[in-house]
């Protein structure tokens, strides 16, 4: 089984410009459920719990947008925020900024009015994260779209899975719609009644003349693909290794989201109910700055950085590291280096092709 694993030691947080811009756009929903969400029983904490945190301050924004809205119904509220992600992720880097006294912790300034206690729970969201019916606000960003794992050689010719065949594809559609009712059936058990779930996650959809894109970051992370392909060539990257290797992530369209929930058969129509539930597109941040500034450098080392922060170490570990030959993954290292040169360089000789162009989908579920 494959981890999956951002890029750690603060790479990941100088590198997720486009989650952070994701989130921002999610804080009217989140106002929106926090003024509706039951609070609860007098004396007890009010608990949020974002899941897939990841290492750095895009956590501190949805967390802080809870308390801020939650706390402003009822003085005197205590709150428990519990941040969770696998264990291979960065949970140091992260309590620093939470405990840090600068500025953007959602601690800082917040402690004389009301008391907040921060958690870490270093856990699979496929599991139980918290206990039964004790959440009350859950919020997960460009986590959900992460599968348990996609079992090797799962898909031949490409590393995602809209490079699959028809019969790759099933297989990984059943794998995704199997953990999709796991996660869900998850929540249902520690979601309290009337407690909202914010999601926002990386999504396929039908491609419109306009964009050209059937999903997320699909140009930049098929160059990706396509530099892999031209090392395989050269016999750089092992092919077989190739073949067996995909990342483990699926971008789920709306319907695959909401079928659990909807529909007089679905399996947990009883469990939730969904508020909103649409996907949007948004515009390369970088291309946008790239327009205004003419800095095509600034453009291609961001772009590319952006995808090494969420593909490197399952990159490496998953295709570039032979383990017997190369103990101590030096090779697999300047290997990884040399696929992101190499990306660099493409983008650097034409920019305009390879936007990281964001197809989002954005979901609110009530605990029934
Ligand atoms: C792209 S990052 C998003 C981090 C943060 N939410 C943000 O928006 O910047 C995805 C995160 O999901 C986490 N993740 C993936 N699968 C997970 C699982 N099964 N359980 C918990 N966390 C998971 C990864 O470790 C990673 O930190």
């Amino acid at each position: 089984m494959l981890p999956t694993s951002m890029k750690a030691g603060g790479f990941y947080k100088s590198h997720s410009l486009v989650q952070k811009m994701v989130i921002e756009k999610s804080l009217p929903l989140i106002a929106e459920a926090a003024a509706r969400v039951p609070l609860p029983d007098s004396g007890r904490p009010f608990t949020i719990v974002d899941y897939g945190c990841g290492e750095g301050k895009n956590s501190l924004i949805p967390v802080g947008a809870i308390i801020d809205n939650v706390g402003a119904r009822q003085k005197g509220l205590d709150f428990l925020v519990i941040h969770n992600d696998l264990p291979s992720n960065n949970f140091n880097g992260l309590a620093q900024d939470i405990h840090a006294d600068g500025e953007g912790s959602y601690l800082v300034g917040k402690g004389l009015e009301r008391r907040i206690f921060a958690l870490l729970a270093g856990c699979s969201f496929y599991g139980q994260v918290a206990p039964d019916a004790s959440v009350h606000f859950a919020f997960s960003s460009s986590a959900f779209h992460w599968l348990t794992d996609i079992p090797e050689g799962s898909i031949a010719d490409h590393v995602f899975h809209w490079g699959a065949t028809a019969e790759e594809g099933k297989r990984i559609a059943e794998i995704g719609a199997r953990d999709w009712l796991t996660l869900l059936a998850r929540r249902a058990r520690e979601l309290a009644p009337g407690a909202r779930m914010v999601i926002t996650m990386a999504a396929s959809e039908k491609v419109t003349a306009a964009s050209g894109e059937p999903n997320s970051a699909h140009r930049i992370t098929n160059l990706l693909n396509d530099v892999l392909l031209e090392m395989v060539k050269e016999r750089r990257v092992d092919r077989r290794r190739y073949r067996q290797f995909a990342f483990p992530i699926l971008m789920r369209t709306l319907a695959e989201v909401v079928a659990p929930m909807q529909g007089p058969d679905a399996p947990l129509a009883g469990a939730f109910s969904v508020e909103h539930a649409t996907v949007h597109r948004m515009n390369c941040p970088f291309t946008e700055a790239y327009k205004q500034t003419g800095d095509r450098q600034g453009f291609a080392d961001e772009i590319v950085a952006s995808v090494r922060a969420f593909t490197e170490p399952m990159l490496i570990k998953g295709l570039l590291l032979e383990e017997r030959q190369d103990r101590d993954g030096r090779e697999a290292r300047r290997l990884a280096d040399e696929v992101y040169l190499r990306m660099r360089q493409r983008v650097l000789a034409r920019p305009e092709a390879y936007p990281f162009n964001v197809v989002q989908l954005t979901a609110v579920l009530a605990r029934r």
